[in-house]
């Protein structure tokens, strides 16, 4: 028995298909009815038990409501996926010194408290069972300077922060709490957010010879949430083929800030000095 948030599209929606596969019960919470009733569909169809939960992860009720959702339909509660981030179209963000409050605190509430308030009023259930396991979706944001990102990348690094705090609460109930770690993936969320110079910069420093699709994050996701995985817990785990493993994440935005033209499919990690 699982709920995935941002169940209907990119890294939620691939976690879905896997679980339902798999032989998961699945709830998808997502604002995005239209595309949660019809991934629902098609899975049920396929014979799997998947259902569509309305749910905005800015909303306290919403969150409770998904979980009770998952205990009502399917009897209990075993995997919460935190995944689904509200997009930058209702919270952008930018330098510290032009960002407004409202920004900051949106994407603080969209990123990190949502995650929060599902692991608040789901652990009461999974610890009623006996145990379960929590995932939450992070992003390499949290471990790089990012000059444009600071809201952003503050929550998943604060969800790094809180998965430890769950998983050392709660470990003696026999729920464990991971983060899965993202770089770049070609999601809708990826496509909207990165331009393609930014794409090909990660592409260009990445050890591995392609970057994440979606299905690479959710295969972690259902491995963190699965017994093989049962002695793992408060990590973070990176997933990104070692995306940016030399060049700082912020080089290329500072130049372009500053109006320097920056040529990603030129610029190599041993072009820095110190590489
Ligand atoms: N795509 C990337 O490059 C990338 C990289 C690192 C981390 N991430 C993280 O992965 C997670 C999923 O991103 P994705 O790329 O799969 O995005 P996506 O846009 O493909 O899917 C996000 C889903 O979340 C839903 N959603 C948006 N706002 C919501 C809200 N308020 N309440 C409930 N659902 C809401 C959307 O309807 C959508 O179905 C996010 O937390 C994001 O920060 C993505």
């Amino acid at each position: 028995m699982a709920v995935v948030t941002g169940g209907a599209s990119g890294i939620g929606q691939a976690t879905v298909r896997i679980m339902s596969r798999l032989g998961a019960s699945v709830v998808i919470a997502d604002v995005d009815e239209a595309g949660s009733e019809a991934l629902a569909s098609e899975l049920t169809a396929g014979g799997g038990q998947v259902i569509a939960c309305r749910a905005d992860i800015l909303v306290e009720d919403d969150i409770k409501g998904m979980i009770e959702t998952a205990v009502e339909r399917f009897g209990g509660l075993d995997i919460l996926h935190n995944n689904a981030g509200i997009p930058r179209t209702i919270a952008p963000d930018c330098e510290v010194i032009d960002l407004p409050l409202e920004w900051w605190r949106k994407t603080i509430d969209g990123h990190l408290t949502s995650a929060m308030l599902g692991c608040k009023y789901a652990i009461p259930h999974m610890a009623a069972r006996g145990g379960g396991a929590i995932v939450n979706t992070s992003s390499s944001s949290a471990r790089y300077a990012t000059v444009d990102l600071p809201s952003y990348s503050v929550a998943k690094a604060g969800l790094h922060q809180l998965t430890r705090e769950v998983a050392a609460t709660y470990g003696r109930d026999n729920i464990r709490c991971n983060a899965v770690v993202p770089g770049a993936v070609m999601t809708p969320r990826g496509r909207a957010t990165l331009p393609p110079d930014i794409f090909r910069l990660f592409a260009t420093n990445t050890a591995l010879p392609r970057l994440a699709m979606a299905e690479d994050i959710a295969n972690v996701v259902v491995f963190l949430a699965s017994d093989m995985a049962g002695m793992i817990t408060g990590q973070a785990i990176e997933v990104d083929g070692m995306m940016m493993h030399k060049l700082p994440y912020w080089l290329p935005k500072m130049q372009a800030s500053r109006g320097e033209k920056f040529e990603a499919s030129t610029f190599q990690y041993t072009d820095m000095p110190d590489a």
